[in-house]
């Protein structure tokens, strides 16, 4: 047996971790000491933050593409197009898109209808318009210069259905949907919301197909051309304006009558349906 070093002092007899430096360290610290608690807390959060970005990153091309499919699953609703033995993406073949620029009320080409994003251009001053108070019904604050229009022609290519992108400010949240129009830019074939944060059962009710088929065959403007769509108490059945407003949710019509009020208006696509007829016969 070799003889001990006596230049070995007692912390060099401690056995010899076979973990690498941090490790090592980390390892050698009181389980119940707050430094190595603070340690595993922080690293937790770390590999897991890792693990949730990594899920965040990988899944977002799916959850765009399924954001796409449900808003043309609404489209294709509001227009009563939806058919239980066609892919939304087939049926919505049918469907054109188109740009149009609502400063002027015209068709453009100045934008791709199928990638223009209303949302995201209303946040550019370039690409948008700041709204004064007393315009904005909607509560949007700000109006893209472009907004995408969808068109549903026969089979002769006359066109048959407008659905215009509408949205605008409820109780909670800000309602995003699509209004669908007759060619004559006054009489509603549907209303659907895809996107708000109103409360399930009240506000929320504005998804109730009941609710919904109300508006089938309302107008918006009378015969002098005045604004008269509406979201009124009481019964609105023999109303050629108006639908019943939700009960116990007040606020979310009213947010509805605004939202729709400011996009069919002069602000809104008020120009653009004053075109209609013009615009679908020379460049529809
Ligand atoms: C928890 C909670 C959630 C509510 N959610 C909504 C809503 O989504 N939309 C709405 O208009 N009112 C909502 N309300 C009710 C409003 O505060 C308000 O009372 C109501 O709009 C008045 O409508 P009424 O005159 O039909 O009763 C909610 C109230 C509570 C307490």
């Amino acid at each position: 047996m070799p003889p001990e070093d006596p230049s070995r002092g007692p912390e060099d007899k401690a056995p010899r971790s076979r973990w690498p430096w941090p490790l090592s360290w980390f390892l050698a610290l009181p389980t119940d000491s707050t430094l190595r608690t603070m340690i595993t807390a922080v690293g937790l959060c770390f590999v897991c933050s890792i693990f949730v970005s990594a899920a965040a990153v990988s899944l977002r091309p799916i959850q765009e593409s399924n954001q796409r499919l449900d808003k043309q699953r609404n489209i294709l609703q509001v227009a009563g197009l939806m058919r239980e033995d066609a892919s939304i993406e087939e049926l919505f073949q049918s469907i054109e898109a188109r740009a149009v620029d609502l400063r002027t009320g015209r068709f453009t080409d100045a934008v791709d209808p199928a990638s223009f994003d209303q949302t995201i251009a209303a946040r550019d001053p370039a690409l948008s318009t700041a709204l004064a108070d007393a315009a904005d019904l909607a509560g949007i604050g700000r109006r893209a210069h472009y907004a995408t229009v969808y068109l549903v022609r026969d089979d002769a290519g006359a066109v048959r259905k407008v659905i215009l992108p509408v949205h605008g400010y409820g109780l909670w949240s800000t309602l995003y949907g699509f209004l669908a129009l007759q060619p004559d830019g006054n009489t509603i074939i549907g209303l659907q919301f895809y996107d708000h944060a109103e409360t399930p059962g009240l506000g929320g009710e504005v998804d109730n197909p009941k609710w919904r088929a109300q508006w089938q065959g309302k107008k918006l403007f009378d015969a002098e051309g005045a604004l008269q769509v509406a979201v009124a108490k009481g019964d609105t059945s023999a109303n050629p304006y108006a639908v019943d407003a939700l009960s116990g949710a007040t606020l979310t019509s009213r947010g509805v009558q605004n939202l729709l009020r400011y996009w069919v208006s002069a602000d809104g696509f008020g120009p653009f349906l004053s075109n209609l007829s013009q615009e679908l016969t020379t460049h529809g």
